[in-house]
């Protein structure tokens, strides 16, 4: 049943839910190509926007129908999702007839099919700093029958702290990723934050790493589409297809924003997630901002 909320359960020493397990083995063995991209992300750090430019940039100019008909969960297909049988992720990622194919992962680095760094596949990291991302999360959660029960903000805002949340702790992820960057040069770690200030200067960075070369005015078409106020009223890209999630209780795109958090976190909060911050982000090579 699709409204049912699943527990969460440790999986290989992450936290994770039945819906992303299930079809392991058979994801494990995706046989990828080596002109496959994956789009790598802890959840809510901006997946949906990264996975709808790179939509634009290879195939907006060739097969402009995919965007008026077919919703971007399938343009991009999410790897290990296997909540509904028919839909699993692995299989659209296997029958996708584009090439390059764009496959959608949130997993943590140690759990990627091994055939993507055997065929050198060029890989994009979003990443989302913790505050805002934590915020994200606890909204998707509230909104999302396919996600455990969020509980209230305190408990969710400690269980973020503890790793306790579907694909494991943030700290683990981002730095996991992190640290694969200096041995694995196929990879593009990027920010939410840079990409809200300066979309088009980040698309710029998109295009050097995939070799693209399209046109200044191909390149503002592109950032223009996937502004949050278009990609917030595009029925294709905004997850209001998906009936598992209830839009009354919160969008798939909220907000949008940096520093959300400020609406969120008491005076206290902030100080204990200051503090525990400190105490697991020890490589200082890698910086967040909370404001832009
Ligand atoms: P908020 O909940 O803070 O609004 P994901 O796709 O990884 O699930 O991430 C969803 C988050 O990215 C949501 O954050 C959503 O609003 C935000 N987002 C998506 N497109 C955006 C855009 N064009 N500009 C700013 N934020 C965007």
């Amino acid at each position: 049943m699709d409204s049912i909320r699943p527990e969460l359960f440790d999986f290989h020493g992450v936290s994770m839910s039945h819906y992303f397990t299930n079809n392991w083995e058979n994801v494990q063995n995706f046989q990828a190509r080596p002109d496959d991209i994956v789009i790598a992300t802890y959840p809510k750090a901006g997946t949906t926007w990264v996975s709808y430019i790179l939509d634009l940039l290879y195939f907006g100019q060739t097969a402009p129908e995919r965007q008026t008909s077919i919703p971007i969960y399938e343009r991009v297909p999410f790897l290990e999702t296997a909540r509904v049988a028919s839909k699993k992720g692995k299989d659209l990622a296997d029958k996708l007839p584009t090439s390059p194919r764009l496959i959608k992962t949130h997993f943590p680095i140690q759990f990627v099919p091994k055939s993507f760094w055997e065929q050198n596949c060029r890989i994009i990291y979003v990443a989302r700093n913790a505050k805002d991302n934590v915020v994200s999360y606890y909204h998707f959660d509230r909104m999302n029958q396919a996600q455990p029960e969020p509980g209230d903000w305190n408990s969710f805002f400690h269980r973020f702290m503890e790793g306790k949340m579907v694909f494991g702790s943030w700290y683990d992820h981002v730095n996991g990723w992190w640290k694969k960057k200096q041995t694995y040069s196929n990879l593009h770690y990027m920010f939410f934050e840079d990409l809200l200030e300066d979309t088009g200067r980040e698309i710029d960075k998109l295009c050097s790493f995939l070799g693209l070369s399209p046109s200044v005015e191909e390149k503002e078409i592109v950032a223009g589409k996937v502004q949050f106020d278009n990609i917030k009223k595009n029925s294709m890209v905004n997850y209001s297809t998906l009936s598992v999630m209830d839009y009354n209780i919160s969008p798939f795109m909220r907000k949008g924003k940096v520093s959300d958090w400020r609406n969120h976190f008491t005076v206290a909060q902030n100080e204990e997630f200051d503090e525990d911050y400190k105490k697991k982000m020890k490589d200082h090579t890698l910086q967040f901002r909370t404001e832009i």
